[in-house]
């Protein structure tokens, strides 16, 4: 990896006055560090080099699927960093401002739309328990509320009362098989895309219904943590669903729709309602 090549050489350069024996603890440590963020199969080492070194290793999730690129992830020295990171845009006042006026009606109306057409479609209904996953200032759980779906909740990194509480989509607080429908369109900001997908997979119940916006042929903003090559590598993290369908959308700078719905697998059958 780039990052990783450039980090020792520019340190060698800053040293060549320092006598050699000053320079070797340094040096071990930055091979320490060489070690670790080069190596994802040895846990061992990783396990030494986080105790030694954690607040200086950086995060480099590896993408679970050759169609999700992360984004330089080395940026972000540890989880917290990361999560601050995406809270900068989250809390931004600017945006929040935007968000709350400008953007509220028209977001709400076209969310509204879509979630009526699902409703159409028997993939949603009124009494459908509804969880939107990264949902902000809670746009989308307005339309569901407007559309009828009364019980339907937002989860966010900063809450948004009473649309929207507090919640990591990387571990959504709420129990298995809570839901009957997620809907997300933050899938970008994933640092962990397949736990993104598995607590989705968590929290819907067997034949609960997940709709995920992405950008497949756009890319995602500066606060996002991974681009999305091909929509393979979306659904190839939802192997606990069947594919309902994929189709192009027009959805605030995201292009492809895909709707899943979660197998009934034979164990969970009998709780079934
Ligand atoms: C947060 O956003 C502000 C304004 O865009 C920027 O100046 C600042 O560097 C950001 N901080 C982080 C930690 O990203
Ligand atoms: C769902 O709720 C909406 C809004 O209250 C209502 O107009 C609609 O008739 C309801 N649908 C069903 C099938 O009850």
């Amino acid at each position: 990896m780039p990052g990783d090549s450039k980090l020792p050489r520019a340190a060698a350069g800053a040293l060549p006055a320092r006598p050699l024996l000053l320079a070797l603890p340094f040096l071990s440590l930055l091979l320490l560090l060489y070690v670790y963020s080069s190596s994802t199969t040895s846990p061992s080492t990783a396990t030494i080099a986080i105790t030694s070194t954690a607040a200086a290793v950086p995060l480099t999730p590896s993408p679970p699927s050759p169609h999700i690129r992360m984004r330089a992830a080395a940026r972000y020295g540890t989880y917290e960093d990361y999560l601050r990171h995406q809270l900068n845009k989250t809390l931004d006042p600017r945006l929040r401002r935007v968000w709350a006026t400008r953007d509220w009606h028209r977001k709400v109306s076209t969310f509204a739309r879509l979630f009526a057409s699902l409703q159409r479609e028997g993939l949603l209904t009124n009494a459908s328990r509804a969880l939107c996953v990264g949902a902000r200032l809670g746009q989308e759980v307005a339309a569901l509320r407007q559309v009828g779906v009364a019980n339907a909740v937002g989860i966010d990194l900063a809450p948004a009362p009473p649309l929207v509480v507090r919640g990591d989509f990387h571990a959504q607080p709420f129990g298995d098989e809570t839901f009957d429908f997620e809907f997300s369109n933050v899938f970008d900001h994933a640092l962990y895309p397949d736990r993104f997908a598995a607590e989705i997979q968590r929290t819907l119940r067997p034949g609960g219904v997940a709709v995920i916006h992405v950008a497949v042929h756009r890319r995602g903003d500066k606060y996002s943590a991974n681009d999305l090559l091909d929509v393979e590598g979306l659904v190839g993290l939802f192997r606990r669903c069947d594919v309902v369908r994929v189709s192009k959308v027009d959805a605030f700078g995201l292009d492809t729709e895909v709707i899943l719905r979660k197998k009934r697998s034979a164990a969970s059958a009998h709780h079934r309602p």
